[in-house]
């Protein structure tokens, strides 16, 4: 054999060696993967099964989905909005759908106005009446915006503010005392991929996000010691009624679906993806895709070039109703 022959074939043996060595440590990682994740499913499923979970804005969109998502899970819902047609509607397609494989309860349904912050008490009890406590409060409903700053009237800034924020804090704080004296209990909240960045346009939108993201992170702090969770979930574009009910600078309603809402994610996905998030307590989930993902990075890291590039758009989209 040549002294070259020789050598090739020395450094082929030392690459299947290391090839030899390597193919145990790749399936060994792979193996461990997989039992976490396996591990991460059934703690996640026994999270659920049997739980008590309230979620707003259940008669339509990404709420409605989430009913469906926890209900299949076996929770026990209750289930929140303004048309109680609606939700019975729902409750009764919900009961239906039961095929005795999992455990599974007829869902319970208060109705409430969440700009109404003075009945907000009183609706928390009704809630507290269903099970005796609850163990998952979601903060769903919302509505979208939108205008622009110089001719929207105050009273919108009032009235968005009022439902995306100050209606999730009351629930929150008039449901919080009895998850802090069970030292037990899991709120999550909807926000929005515009609670960490602000986008022309959408300005009474975004800011009742931003500020639902800072209410929510402060929260977390807070009762972390009693045993308490905080979830906040921020979507991107999702394919519901979202624009077609979002309400405009004088007050009356956009109508419009947006190319944008309408080219969004499905809701079904992102109401397994909500499922998940609480069932594995996750702290702060992003749920969108790689542009605006990228645009939130742009946003922390480099400010200027975040700012240059909403100015240009706003420029492209002078006409709010274009969108
Ligand atoms: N769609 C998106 O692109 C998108 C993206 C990111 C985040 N989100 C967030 O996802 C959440 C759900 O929105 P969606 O997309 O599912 O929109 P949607 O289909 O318009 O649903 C909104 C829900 O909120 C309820 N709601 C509105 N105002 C209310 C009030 N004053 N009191 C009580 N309930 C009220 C509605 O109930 P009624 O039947 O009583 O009207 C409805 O069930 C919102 O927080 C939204 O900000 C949506």
């Amino acid at each position: 054999m040549s002294l070259v022959s020789r050598r090739r074939s020395l450094i082929g043996g030392g690459a299947m060696e290391l090839l030899g060595g390597l193919i145990p440590l790749v399936l060994g990682g792979a193996g461990v993967l997989l039992l976490y994740q396996l591990l991460q499913r059934v703690r996640q499923r026994a999270y659920i099964q049997d739980a008590v979970v309230v979620i707003t804005g259940a008669s339509s969109g990404l709420g409605k989905e989430c009913a469906r998502a926890f209900h299949a899970a076996g929770a026990r819902l209750i289930l929140c909005g303004r048309d109680r047609a609606r939700l019975q509607e729902l409750v009764q397609e919900l009961t239906e759908a039961a095929d005795g494989k999992r455990k599974t309860y007829s869902p319970s349904i208060v109705t409430f106005d969440l700009s109404d912050t003075e009945t907000v008490a009183s609706v928390a009890e009704e809630i507290l009446r269903c099970h005796g406590h609850v163990d998952v409060l979601i903060n769903n409903a919302g509505v979208s915006y939108r205008g622009d700053v110089l001719t929207t009237r105050v009273e919108v800034h009032k009235e968005v503010m009022g439902i995306n924020y100050f209606g999730s804090v009351a629930l929150t704080q008039a449901i919080l005392p009895s998850m802090v004296q069970r030292r037990s209990g899991h709120i999550a909240v909807i926000s929005s991929v515009q609670g960490k960045i602000a986008i022309p346009f959408r300005s009474a939108y975004a800011a009742s996000k931003h500020a639902t993201q800072a209410f929510f992170d402060c929260l977390r702090a807070e009762v972390e010691q009693y045993g308490v969770s905080v979830s906040v979930i921020s979507p991107g574009y999702i394919r519901t009624s979202l624009s077609v009910n979002a309400v405009t600078g004088d007050g009356s309603r956009y109508g419009v679906q947006d190319k944008n809402t309408a080219e969004g994610r499905d809701p079904r996905e992102v109401a397994e993806a909500v499922l998940r998030a609480v069932g594995r307590k996750r702290k702060d989930v992003l749920l969108a895709g790689p542009l605006p993902t990228l645009a939130v990075y742009i946003r922390t890291l480099c400010p200027p070039l975040f700012f240059k590039l909403m100015a240009s758009r706003a420029r492209k989209e002078q006409r709010p109703k274009e969108d």
